[in-house]
């Protein structure tokens, strides 16, 4: 009999796009459908960018380099340095997204049975890549009531085993839009000299930070050059989502020998993308000034909306543009499900990212949910309506 893997059947679902059919199926009806469900930003993505490959001759549109063009490189290089981050253009290799840098990353640093530390709730997809190598996640629990800091130093040690390998940072968080604060990266840096840990760190929304707070890279602590591993990607920086650049970048030639092989193995990343993302690399400062102004905007606002409606709960995200919040439900797969399926308010309704797919214990995020602010002021007001509107509706039901 034919047979799928064991893996294969195991891998979980996304909880941003597993509830997709349903919208799908409401829009059919004729639903308009406010989507706070994915990290899909609205924000036009820079001209120059886009303008670059409209007014580039090509005859042959051939592979580039494995490690993406060495023109791109070098200007990658040049951009991480304004950062304070100390790259030169042989410490990248250009992916297919962010997405394909971790899936590099995970499969450079470990074999399976490996265990990874990953702060929890955490970006669902990591455990979508450690479950295809068959890598345990253990997470690192942090509480809402706690606006998901890190535990203390002995119970961060306590998860340390044998056979773990790396943690796995995501800063500023997807899910949560938390940005680590300096005595945190400090635990880190501590904890992974100590125990001879990779970090790979998802750096992904670095530029998005707010109110005055200013990111720091894993990649510029003392002591952790050999350490890190650089995730990035120009998907969400410059609203370049299509684009599926980004890349895997270290200082540990040894990960970035194994790197180069599996990049090798896929051939090339996209070439027409990287002519994008080159030309996004020299995006006006305002630009980002521009953007942040508008999240900080929505973030505002959709936030005090949740907090208004009784027996919700959302701590202020200090970066990205996500928040998770507690919602006064037990179940909010089945509640994110029903949104889409048994309600809608003037014919519209909002679709949310249920909140045990970031969670590696289901039971722990049932009375949560993960919100994009994605949308604009108006739009997000009317998702709120929408939501308060169904939590009362879903309770009384
Ligand atoms: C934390 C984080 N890392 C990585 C990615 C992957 O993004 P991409 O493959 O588009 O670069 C995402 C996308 O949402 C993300 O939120």
């Amino acid at each position: 009999m034919l047979k799928v893997s064991d893996r294969g059947n195991s891998m979980p679902e996304s909880p941003m796009r597993k509830l997709v059919p349903y919208a799908e199926a409401a829009e059919k009806n004729g639903i308009h459908i406010y989507h706070l469900n994915i990290g899909q930003p609205d924000i036009s993505s820079p001209k120059k960018a886009l303008n670059a490959i409209r007014n580039h001759n090509i005859d042959i549109l051939s592979y580039s380099p494995s490690d993406g063009f060495e023109s791109y490189r070098k200007k990658l290089s040049h951009h991480y340095s304004k950062q304070n981050i100390n790259l030169l253009p042989d410490d990248i290799i250009v992916t297919a997204g962010g997405s394909e840098a971790l899936s590099f990353a995970v499969s450079c640093i470990f074999d399976p049975g490996d265990e990874v530390l990953i702060p929890e709730p955490y970006y669902a997809n990591y455990l979508g890549f450690a479950t295809a190598l068959g890598v345990k996640v253990v997470p690192i629990e942090c509480s809402i009531n706690d606006d998901f800091s890190l535990p203390a130093n002995d119970k961060l040690s306590s998860l340390i085993t044998p056979r773990t390998k790396a943690i796995i940072l995501c800063n500023p968080g997807n899910p949560t839009g938390r940005l680590c604060n300096d005595d945190e990266l400090e635990q880190i840096r501590t904890l992974a000299i100590k125990n001879s840990l990779f970090v790979i760190s998802d750096e992904v929304y670095r530029e998005f930070t707010y109110d005055g707070k200013i990111h720091t890279s894993i990649l510029s602590l003392k002591g952790l050059e050999q350490y890190g591993v650089l995730i990035d990607s120009v998907s969400k920086r410059y609203s370049l989502c299509g684009a599926r650049i980004g890349l895997l970048a270290s200082k540990n030639k040894d990960i970035m020998r194994a790197a180069m092989k599996f990049a090798q193995s896929r051939l090339s990343p996209p070439t027409l993308a990287q002519i994008v993302a080159e030309a996004a690399l020299e995006t006006e400062d305002d630009y980002f000034e521009k953007v942040k102004i508008e999240y900080v905007k929505r973030r505002n606002y959709m936030v005090e909306r949740l907090n208004a409606i009784p027996g919700v709960k959302c701590p202020i995200p200090s970066g990205a543009f996500y928040c998770i919040a507690e919602l006064p439900i037990n179940n909010s797969d089945d509640f994110c499900k029903w949104m889409l399926e048994s309600f809608s308010h003037k014919k519209e309704t909002v679709m949310m990212a249920p909140g045990s797919g970031f969670y590696t214990n289901k039971e722990t995020g049932l009375n949560q949910v993960r919100l994009a602010y994605v949308l604009d002021v108006k739009d997000l007001s009317r998702a709120m309506t929408c939501l308060e509107i169904g939590l009362e509706k879903y309770k009384a039901r």
